[in-house]
C-alpha cells in the first residue's frame, strides 16, 4: 500500500494543471470547482483578488489540489505572456488553458468609449490569440492538452448594439476551429464554448437587462456541457437545446432577418432598467 504522503506528493507532481481566466466568478469560478473536482492544480486569473481568494479557500476545503491565486488586468497590453510566465512558475507544464476572461457591452457602438471597446479588443482577441501561441506548442510537443476558449452565440451572427463583443466572439470562433483542425494531428483539442444567456453578473455589469425567451443556462450548466464535450474532443460547443437551436437557425436564416429579430431584444430603449 501506498503512504498517504507519497500518494500527496504523486498527486502534487502528477496532477493536471489547468490555467482558467476570469475565474473570480460566474462561468469561470464554475470551471475551477467543476476542474477541481476532476484532481487539476489551478492557476486561477481575474482582477478580483479578494473573489479569488474566497474561491480559492472554498476549494481547498473540499479537495485535495493546489490552487494558486493571480491578481491580472487582462485588458493590459501583453497580458498573455504576463499569463504564461505566471503559469510557467508554477508548473511547467499547462494540461488544460480556459480562456474565459470576457465582458459584454450594449450600446451605439458610435457612443462607446473608445478605451472600452480597446480593452475588450485585448481581452477577448489578443490574450485568446496570444495565449493560444503561447501554450500550445508544449501541449503539441507532449501530444497531450488541451485549450478552451469561451466565445458566445453571440458569434453566430452580427448584433446591432452589440456590434463589437458579436465581432469578437466570432472572431474566437473562427480561430479556433481552424486551430482545433491544427493541433488535431497531435492529440491536442482546441474547443470553443458558446453558451446562450446564462446566469451570472455578466449582464449587469454591461448595464443590461436582457429580454429572452427561455430561462438562462446556470454556469454549471455551461461547464458540464463544455467538459463533456472535451471528453468526446468536440470541437464547437453549444449548451441544451436552446443552444442547438440558435446554432441551426443561424446556420440557413438570412443575416438580415436575424438582425431584424434581435435587435428587438437588444436595441438599449426597448430593455426594462
Ligand atoms: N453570461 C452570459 O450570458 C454569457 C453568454 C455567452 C458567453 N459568455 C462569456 O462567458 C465568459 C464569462 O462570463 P460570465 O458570464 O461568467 O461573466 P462574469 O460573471 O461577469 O465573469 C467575467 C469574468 O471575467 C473576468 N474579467 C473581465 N475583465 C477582465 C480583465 N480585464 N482582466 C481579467 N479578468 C477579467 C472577471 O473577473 P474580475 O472582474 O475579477 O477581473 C470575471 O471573473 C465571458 O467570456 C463571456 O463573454 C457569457
Amino acid at each position: 500500500m501506498v503512504e498517504p504522503f507519497l500518494q500527496t506528493l504523486f498527486m502534487r507532481n502528477f496532477a493536471p494543471f489547468a490555467v482558467i481566466t476570469g475565474a473570480s466568478r460566474g462561468i469561470g469560478a464554475e470551471y475551477a470547482r467543476a476542474l477541481a473536482n476532476q484532481g487539476y492544480h489551478l492557476l486561477l486569473v481575474a482582477r478580483d483578488p479578494s473573489r479569488l481568494n474566497q474561491l480559492s479557500k472554498e476549494i481547498q476545503q473540499t479537495t485535495s489540489v493546489q490552487v494558486w491565486t493571480e491578481t491580472l488586468d487582462l485588458a493590459k497590453p501583453n497580458a498573455a505572456g504576463t499569463l504564461y510566465q505566471l503559469a510557467q512558475s508554477y508548473q511547467p507544464h499547462v494540461s488544460l488553458l480556459v480562456n474565459n476572461a470576457g465582458f459584454g457591452l450594449y450600446g451605439l457602438f458610435s457612443g462607446m468609449p473608445l478605451s472600452t471597446i480597446q480593452d475588450m479588443l485585448q481581452v477577448h482577441i489578443h490574450v485568446t490569440i496570444e495565449s493560444t501561441r503561447l501554450f500550445l506548442p508544449d501541449m503539441m510537443n507532449r501530444r497531450q492538452g488541451a485549450i478552451i476558449n469561451v466565445a458566445s452565440v453571440a458569434g453566430f451572427f452580427p448584433i446591432p448594439y452589440m456590434a463589437e463583443y458579436a465581432a469578437t466572439k466570432a472572431f474566437i470562433i473562427s480561430f479556433s476551429e481552424a486551430v482545433a483542425m491544427e493541433a488535431k494531428d497531435n492529440e491536442v483539442i482546441i474547443q470553443v464554448c458558446c453558451p446562450g444567456y446564462t446566469d451570472t453578473d455578466f449582464h449587469k455589469t454591461a448595464g443590461h437587462r436582457p429580454r429572452h425567451i427561455s430561462s438562462p443556462h446556470t454556469p454549471h450548466d455551461v461547464v458540464q456541457n463544455s467538459l463533456q464535450a472535451l471528453r468526446s474532443r468536440k470541437t464547437l460547443v453549444t449548451i441544451g437545446w436552446q443552444g442547438l437551436a440558435t446554432q441551426w437557425i443561424t446556420s440557413f436564416i438570412p443575416k438580415k432577418w436575424l438582425m431584424r429579430l434581435t435587435i428587438r431584444f437588444v436595441r438599449p430603449n426597448s430593455s426594462s432598467h
